[in-house]
């Protein structure tokens, strides 16, 4: 069985750095965008169906660029994204609405150390009858809650607590109907899909993500993912 996937791409990554270097979807890391790394891993996928990325409305360019290389980039198709993430991730979930597949996967552009095994277990939560998949992975760090002074102002307990990941798997219907909803009845800006899933009601069951899917924020974070495709020292 297919499964859709929404890409999105869309964001202007100004945390990522001084504004002339571009979004950090589109930075090379290991020789390659970014998001080339990100869309790769998905299209070997032997399950995979339609594809949709959402990006800037300024960034075809780069993002024609960025993906030149890859064999069956015929498959991608564009469409342009919005103000917020969640406004990125329904236009992907419209564009979808014609092919309407059972399952679809929303991922963020930037976590290109995505893996087969990650994607699969997104997938096998579907396949066995949940709505709503989410890959994260424990918290292993101690919490801490800082104040303004700087000051640590209590240590917070990490029993039951999940760093979220994407890609983040649904029932397309479902989703595409909450993401709707999500739009036209509340003002609450959701930073991820299985936060519109739980405020629509639907259970989310957790699958088994891992710390290499990191996400690609801050100009460190792409210098650090750069280094471990190409280490410097060698
Ligand atoms: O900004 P944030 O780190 O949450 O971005 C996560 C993903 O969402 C990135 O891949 C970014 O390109 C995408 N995004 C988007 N449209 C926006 C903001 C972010 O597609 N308006």
């Amino acid at each position: 069985q297919k499964f859709g996937l929404v890409v999105v791409a869309a964001g202007r990554g100004e945390r990522a750095g001084s504004p002339q270097d571009g979004p950090k979807q589109y930075r090379p890391i290991g020789g390659q965008a970014v998001i080339a790394h990100t869309l790769k891993t998905f299209l070997a996928h032997p399950d995979l169906g339609e594809v949709v990325v959402v990006i800037h409305k300024d960034d075809a360019d780069l993002f024609a660029a960025a993906t030149a290389g890859i064999a069956d980039a015929a498959r991608l198709r564009t469409v342009v994204g919005g103000a917020t993430r969640q406004a990125s991730v329904c236009a992907g979930l419209q564009a979808l609405s014609a092919a309407a597949p059972r399952h679809v996967l929303i991922h963020d552009a930037v976590r290109p150390f995505v893996s087969r095994a990650i994607i699969d277990g997104v997938l096998e939560t579907l396949r066995t009858g949940n709505a709503a998949a989410l890959p994260a992975v424990a918290v292993a760090d101690t919490l801490k809650r800082g104040d303004a002074k700087g000051d640590v102002d209590g240590t917070v307990s990490r029993a039951g607590l999940f760093a979220a990941q994407t890609p983040q798997g649904f029932d397309y219907a479902i989703i595409a109907d909450g993401h709707a909803r999500a739009a036209a009845e509340t003002q609450t800006e959701f930073t991820d899909d299985c936060a519109i899933a739980e405020w629509a009601g639907v259970a989310v069951r957790l699958s088994r993500g891992h710390p290499s899917n990191v996400k690609l924020t801050t100009a460190e974070d792409i210098a650090m993912a750069n280094e471990k495709l190409m280490p410097s020292g060698l």
